[in-house]
């Protein structure tokens, strides 16, 4: 009798976990990262003369990191404060401000000015861009404050003038380009140091609707990189497009929504119009 054939062996992929869980040494616990922003208790309180603004109430909040979040709240309400507190621009006078899990409070000048050099882009309301200095050369600025040298300053300023569709303009001054194109050049600006969080006070205040657009889908785009985005926004329309809107109100939140989890696509900008029948005149 011949001998049998083996049996063909079945491939069979590897499990990944036993079927029963054995005991052994525990798996290692995923170490988790501190949250981007950690805000406990933070007061601002202007002027230590005679008349004190109280512009910051003990606010408490944290911001995760990838998340993309709008504060609104009306004039006054101690919008731009916070954002200067979050930018390190300015200290609070009373609480404690973490980034990564860093307290600001242990930071010496110099540390503070590194970290927002790294870590931080800002963008403004008034684009803030420098007169009669050509798009290059104003987004190279925060690269020469770094130390970068020339040639690569010049590769990577191009690279974020591309990034915000400006590559074309990146000769031209300020005061010729129109609002939206300005505002663009500020954002390249702000992300050419590869910032993982971008600061933004009112950055469409000054844009008709169709710059408002194409601003805010470089912010989408940019929070859909993983970067954090604070907006400061009086507009309804504009606040729709982040994932979580915090009101203030007389220097405290007196509102916190999340409409998006912090790892969903960002929302793209509809049409101010379609905005509008979405959202409705009520939030106005
Ligand atoms: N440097 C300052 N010195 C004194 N008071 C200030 C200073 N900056 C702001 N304030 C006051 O603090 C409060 C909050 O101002 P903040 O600029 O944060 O408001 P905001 O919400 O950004 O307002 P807006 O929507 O008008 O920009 C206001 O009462 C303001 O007058
Ligand atoms: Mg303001």
């Amino acid at each position: 009798m011949p001998p049998s054939s083996p049996k063909p062996m079945r491939w069979r992929p590897a499990r990944e976990r036993p079927l029963v869980e054995r005991g052994g040494p525990p798996r290692r616990k995923r170490t988790r990262r501190p949250p981007a922003i950690i805000l406990r208790d933070v007061s601002k309180t202007y002027g230590l003369g005679q008349i004190q603004v109280r512009a910051l109430r003990n606010v408490t909040l944290q911001i995760a990191r990838g998340d993309f979040v709008a504060i609104m709240g009306s004039s006054g309400s101690g919008k731009s404060t916070l954002m200067n507190i979050l930018g390190c621009l300015d200290l609070p006078t009373g609480g404690r401000y973490l980034i990564d899990g860093v307290d600001m409070r242990d930071l010496d000048e110099d540390d503070l000015a590194d970290l927002r050099n790294r870590k931080i882009g800002f963008v403004f309301q008034s684009f803030n861009l420098v007169a009669r200095t050509s798009a290059l050369a104003n987004v190279e600025l925060p690269l020469a404050y770094a130390g970068v040298d020339r040639q690569t300053r010049r590769q990577r300023a191009k690279e974020a003038l591309a990034a915000v569709g400006m590559a074309q303009r990146w000769h031209h001054q300020p005061s010729e380009l129109s609002g939206g194109q300005q505002q663009r050049v500020a954002v390249a600006r702000a992300l050419v140091t590869n910032p993982t969080m971008i600061l933004a006070d009112e950055p469409t205040g000054n844009l008709d609707s169709r710059s408002t657009e194409e601003v805010l889908r470089i912010f989408a785009g940019l929070n859909q990189e993983g970067r954090t985005v604070v907006l400061i926004t009086h507009e309804p329309d504009v606040a729709a497009q982040a994932k979580r809107v915090i009101t203030l109100g007389d220097g405290r939140v007196i509102d916190d929504r999340r409409t998006a989890g912090v790892h969903d696509q960002p929302a793209l900008p509809h049409h101010q119009k379609s905005a509008h029948h979405l959202y409705g005149e009520s939030h106005r």
